[in-house]
């Protein structure tokens, strides 16, 4: 071969210069190529160096898009609320006129005033000033709500809460903060300035691991990018007359751990006004419910399918768009796996359908069971009657709340989701069973006459909710109250300087 090519050069010397010029191309393309790989490389580390001062604690989502305006304009997307999937989404949905039962569930309880479906992180000052759950206040002075409900819903968050002792921020009034909580969910939950790492700011979960023995600092990136969502996304409680935000994981975090860690404190949030039970409300155990996913054993974490990797020209960027992840199945879904869109929607509808079934099942049983123990109290039942009847509908209520409230979790964990709901219908039909034998040593016989709550308006009525006046009380306070408060909080930030560039 040598001695071939040597001759043929000899013979025809062009040859070895088209040989030569080749091999000069190749030598330069590749050298193009490395330097390519070498600025993507460093661009990407420049990525996560913030290219401008951002103070400690800097609650304003827009000081923070000057570093990082691709992150900020998917963060900005969330404003959009047109996506709505069979049961989630982030278009508006009234939840007790859907199912108009929750409101008997929740009488004597704010949410039985009104419940509508969660939408992005943008809107969460906006949404906790509109509810009817926090009420008119005319003052600093006034309730019904605490500071601890601050806890979930704004950037301000740390920064109120590391510049003061966490005992005297709880025992506020919600309308204290009114002007210093002023930018939604954002940034400064969930990074750190210096380096964009992602870090745990929320007191009760940082509280809730020290108390085990756990080190948050020690978890890996993969646990992280799961741990963020958990500083909110959680079962907690209000404790004690300061009403300290905890997260009741001392015993563990299944719905009879968490149960018997209540039982323990004798804790409960409300007597629910018709059956007199002692009730506990769930919160959103997102973050427990979906260890019981077969995602979660995977290794899978919250991030990779509610704010998956998108690229954006040579950088690939986290979408900060925290949605549904079926508004974003090639990107959330599709990474891993290799079913078409049609398919893997289906997957989730059919996991959604049987859990909501078993959900609204149980549902009816507790409707049913408020109405008859108020009918029992009336017709003379004792105390101690009703003791056994109160505790079962304490914790099949309690079952019913933890699947219902964990938003994702008929998805996330549809097996736990069904175990919950069945070992609740169980609670809940014994319970029916032993107040219809205390209804016939009352003499009673005959089923419970029942009320028609078959809309919004009826159910509320038949508890006792003027919902017209206070949806119009609630629109005057927004006018000619809540201004003054969101007035002040412009003239405190404008004091406050953007950042400078510094590289
Ligand atoms: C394997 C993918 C996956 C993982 C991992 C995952 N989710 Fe979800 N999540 C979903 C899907 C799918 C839904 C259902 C969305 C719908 O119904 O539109 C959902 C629903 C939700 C909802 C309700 C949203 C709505 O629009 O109603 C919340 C809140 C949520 N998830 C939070 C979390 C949290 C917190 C974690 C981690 C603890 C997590 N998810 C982990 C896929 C996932
Ligand atoms: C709910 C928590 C959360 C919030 C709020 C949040 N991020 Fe992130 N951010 C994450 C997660 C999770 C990652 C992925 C981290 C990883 O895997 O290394 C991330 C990654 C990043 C990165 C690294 C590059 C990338 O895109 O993966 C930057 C920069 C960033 N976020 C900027 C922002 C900015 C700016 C805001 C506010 C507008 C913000 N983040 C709000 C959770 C959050
Ligand atoms: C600081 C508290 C906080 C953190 C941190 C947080 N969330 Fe949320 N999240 C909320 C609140 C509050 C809402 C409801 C906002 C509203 O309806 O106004 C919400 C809403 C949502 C929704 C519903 C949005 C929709 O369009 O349906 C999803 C999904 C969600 N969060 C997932 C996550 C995931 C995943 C993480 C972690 C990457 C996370 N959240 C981190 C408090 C938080
Ligand atoms: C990071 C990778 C990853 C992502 C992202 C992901 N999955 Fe999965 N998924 C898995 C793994 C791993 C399993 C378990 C399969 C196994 O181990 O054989 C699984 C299992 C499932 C199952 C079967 C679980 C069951 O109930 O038995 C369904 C359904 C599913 N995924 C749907 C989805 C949907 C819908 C999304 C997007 C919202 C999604 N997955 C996102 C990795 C992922």
């Amino acid at each position: 071969m040598k001695t071939n090519l040597n001759e043929l050069i000899t013979k025809r010397p062009w040859v070895g210069w088209v040989i030569f010029g080749i091999t000069m191309l190749l030598v330069f393309f590749l050298g193009i190529l490395a330097s390519s790989i070498i600025q993507r490389r460093a661009e990407a580390n420049l990525l996560n160096v913030p290219r401008y001062a951002i103070e400690e604690f800097e609650p304003r989502n827009e000081a923070w898009a000057l570093a990082f305006p691709r992150e900020y304009q998917t963060y900005s997307q969330m404003a959009d609320t047109s996506f709505r999937s069979k049961y989630g989404g982030s278009a508006f949905r009234d939840l007790l006129e859907e199912d108009p039962r929750i409101v008997i569930l929740f009488a004597g309880y704010l949410f039985s005033r009104d419940f509508n479906q969660a939408r992005g992180h943008v809107y969460a000052i906006e949404d906790i000033h509109n509810t009817l759950r926090t009420g008119t206040p005319a003052d600093e002075t006034e309730g019904p709500q605490y500071a601890s409900c601050w806890t979930c819903k704004s950037a301000d968050v740390p920064r109120i809460m590391y510049s003061m002792d966490t005992k005297d921020f709880y025992s506020k009034t919600w309308a204290n903060y009114l002007s210093e909580m002023v930018n939604p969910i954002g940034c400064a939950n969930c990074h750190n300035p210096k380096d964009m790492t992602l870090r745990i700011f929320q007191i009760p979960l940082k509280e809730a691991f020290n108390r085990k023995g756990l080190d948050l600092s020690k978890s890996s990136l993969n646990e992280m990018r799961s741990l963020v969502c958990a500083q909110c996304h959680v079962e907690y409680y209000f404790k004690g007359p300061e009403k300290y935000v905890v997260f009741p994981w001392d015993k563990g975090m299944s719905v009879e751990e968490i149960e018997n860690y209540y039982d323990e404190y004798e804790f409960y949030d409300w007597i629910h006004p018709l059956s007199k039970a002692p009730i506990l409300k769930a919160q959103h155990p997102d973050y427990e419910l979906f260890q019981h996913s077969i995602h979660y054993q995977r290794g899978v974490s919250c991030a990779d399918c509610h704010m998956p990797y998108k690229t954006e020209g040579s950088m690939k960027i986290s979408d900060h768009k925290v949605q549904s992840p079926l508004n974003n199945i090639e990107n959330s879904c599709m990474v891993c796996h290799r079913q078409n869109k049609e398919e893997l929607i289906r997957n989730v509808y059919d996991r959604q359908d049987k859990v909501y079934k078993q959900k609204i099942a149980l549902e009816d049983i507790l409707v049913k069971l408020h109405i008859e123990a108020k009918f029992a109290w009336e017709k003379g039942a004792t105390e101690e009657m009703m003791k056994p009847v109160l505790n079962l509908i304490r914790q099949a209520q309690w079952r019913w709340d933890f699947v219902a409230a964990s938003h994702g979790a008929s998805f996330h964990a549809p097996l736990e989701s069904m175990r919950i709901l069945a070992d609740g219908i169980d609670k809940a039909s014994e319970a029916r069973l032993i107040l219809s034998r205390v209804l016939a040593s009352l003499g009673y016989n005959e089923t419970v006459p029942m009320p028609d709550i078959s809309t919004k308006a009826k159910a509320q009525e038949y508890i006792g909710i003027d919902y017209n006046k206070l949806k119009t009380e609630k629109q005057e306070w927004k006018k000619n109250t809540l201004p003054k408060w969101l007035e002040a909080a412009k003239k405190r930030e404008k004091e406050m300087p953007m950042p400078q560039r510094i590289l």
